[in-house]
């Protein structure tokens, strides 16, 4: 039996983390297999190698290199906690995939999108998402609730501009209009509440229709 794999994407400040961890509590409650993760991250070694790519004091860091370490820190995750996970039968919430890579060093960074899909291409051998909720908002109102929230810890890309976070959001675009069968796009300009009221129908609702 194979779960299913949901992930979120969007910009900073987007409020994916807090909705996702709502989505989950819910989920667990009603009695769902679920299991809620993050990218980079999620386990010990990747991360360890978040911390090194996201750490302020980086700043020779290569685009490329870069680009490496978020594909390694993915086949880390996937290998030791997603798929063992989705084996079982487990619904996985992953906050951030492989679209982020595509959306940030593919074309924000200017690297390519079809290169960085290549590198990507070896790390996940083939584990896609079923689904991808995009939180779409504007990068001025996401950078804002980022500087709103005092208690969220400020990483190496918040410091990028805004044209670098206006470049994310056309390289989402791109993504969501190659593959709009596997993206759902989610007004996350709305109040937290009905993002997340809406996020969770959107869940169970597919999660329904897979089991016919
Ligand atoms: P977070 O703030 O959602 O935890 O994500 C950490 C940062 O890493 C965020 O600025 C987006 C960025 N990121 C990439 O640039 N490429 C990736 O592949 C991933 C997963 C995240």
């Amino acid at each position: 039996m194979s779960g299913m794999f949901i992930t979120f994407e969007g910009p900073e400040g987007a409020g994916k983390t807090t909705v996702i961890r709502k989505v989950y509590e819910e989920m667990e409650r009603q009695g769902y297999a679920v299991m809620a993760t993050r990218e980079p991250g999620g386990i010990d070694i990747a991360e360890q190698i978040r911390e090194v790519i996201l750490n302020e004091k980086n700043t020779k860091m290569d685009a490329k290199t870069e680009a490496l370490l978020y594909a390694a820190a993915r086949r880390q995750h996937l290998a030791e906690k997603v798929e063992p996970a989705l084996q079982r039968g487990d619904t996985v919430l992953c906050d951030r995939f492989v679209d982020s890579s595509l959306a940030y060093q593919g074309y924000a960074r200017g690297l390519g999108i079809e290169e960085v899909k290549s590198i990507n291409d070896f790390a996940i051998n083939g584990t896609m998402p079923q689904m991808t909720i995009y939180f779409s908002i504007t990068p001025e109102e996401g950078l804002k609730r980022i500087d709103a929230n005092q208690g969220r810890e400020k990483n190496r890309l918040d410091k990028e501009t805004l044209n670098f976070h206006q470049l994310v959001r056309e390289g989402y675009e791109l993504l969501i209009a190659q593959s709009p069968e596997r993206f759902r796009v989610v007004d996350a300009s709305q109040p937290m509440q009905a993002v997340y009221e809406e996020v969770l129908q959107l869940i169970q609702d597919t999660l329904k229709k897979n089991q016919i």
